[in-house]
């Protein structure tokens, strides 16, 4: 099963202030602001949902197609996905942007001044999921994640019109959407991916129930944190997915993203429900336990070993047999 991943790519370009913006703000000039902070740390980390997707969807043995835009800057951030299994062969390098930046200098009492830049993520609008469909030999599922929210509801609405399987993952951009977008996105899913606050805020702006979006989509899945994730059909039982054993919170950046890319991993190697979630959920825990969202590193026996702990030796050889 081959899955192709839309959504951003970018990079978090943290710094860290060792001192108090409060004591170099004149609070009566703030309309002539000039300030500039001398920062002693710099930490570029990789990101963008769709990339953090499809890196971890690549660490557990799939090839998954990486869809969005980005900048001519692209080149090093792509030789690292490529060389972690991700095809990067479909992604528009746009000849005017930057790729999107998130650029954020942190102080010493935890104050932040950040700024996002989207740059070459307003061009995912122009990406036409045809072609790359057929450049690649045809796409089983496309998952719709979080991205300039034009190009969202265009990859939705094309894959309603050709008739690909799409999963919806409309995560923060919900707080922008308005519920006409939200319908279009979400409607005809087969999979529909968001935590449990974003649960509640979809039901909220479609104006749909529980109901009526378990008859619009095929399968729903809501994670909540600690509590780990519900699998949710019309007309089943709820499948409900405890987290995995012995997890150490270091960075919770990315969780849902891994999360996401177990899951999916779990559907390419077409593994019942239940399995693809507690993939999501083991494979979350190695990012809480890393800083950043792909720096995290495992080998197949300790990520099975990891899995059978939480959910048996009879699940971990079924995972088994797909994992190298
Ligand atoms: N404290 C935790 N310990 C172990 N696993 C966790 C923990 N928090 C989250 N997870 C795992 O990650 C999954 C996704 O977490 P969560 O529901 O917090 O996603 P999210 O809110 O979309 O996160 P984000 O958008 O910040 O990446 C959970 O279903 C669970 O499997
Ligand atoms: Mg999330």
């Amino acid at each position: 099963m081959r899955i192709a991943v839309c959504g951003s790519i970018a990079t978090d370009h943290l710094m860290t202030y060792q001192g108090r913006f409060a004591d170099s703000l004149v609070p009566d000039q703030l309309a002539k602001i000039s300030v500039s902070f001398l920062v002693d740390d710099l930490q570029v980390r990789r990101g963008g949902i769709a990339a953090n997707i499809s890196f971890g969807m690549a660490r557990l043995g799939h090839h998954p197609v990486l869809v969005g835009a980005v900048g001519e800057d692209f080149d090093s951030y792509r030789s690292w996905l490529e060389r972690h299994g991700v095809d990067c062969d479909h992604v528009h390098v746009s000849e005017m942007r930057h790729t999107a930046r998130f650029v954020c200098t942190t102080d010493e009492d935890m104050a932040q001044i950040a700024s996002f830049y989207a740059g070459a993520m307003s061009e995912a609008r122009d990406i036409e999921l045809g072609p790359i469909v057929a450049a690649v030999g045809g796409v089983d599922l496309v998952l719709v994640s979080a991205d300039d929210p034009q190009a969202m509801l265009r990859h939705s609405t094309e894959c309603r019109t050709r008739q690909i399987p799409f999963a919806a993952d409309v995560s923060q951009q919900l707080a922008v959407m308005d519920g006409a977008s939200i319908r279009t996105l979400v409607d005809g899913a087969t999979y529909l991916f968001t935590n449990e606050y974003e649960a509640h805020l979809t039901e909220q702006k479609t104006g749909w129930s529980a109901e009526e979006i378990l008859d619009r989509v095929g399968t729903r899945i809501i994670t909540r944190g600690r509590d780990g994730a519900s699998v949710l059909r019309r007309g089943e039982d709820p499948i409900e997915v405890p987290i995995a054993t012995d997890v150490q919170r270091v960075d919770p950046t990315g969780v849902g993203d891994a999360f996401r890319a177990g899951f999916l991993a779990g559907l390419a190697w077409d593994l019942p429900l239940e399995r693809c979630a507690q993939l999501g959920s083991t494979l979350a825990s190695y990012v809480l336990e890393t800083v950043g969202t792909q720096e995290y590193t495992f080998d197949n026996a300790h990520f099975l070993d990891r899995f059978g702990q939480a959910y048996g030796a009879e699940a971990a050889a079924e995972v088994a047999t797909h994992l190298g």
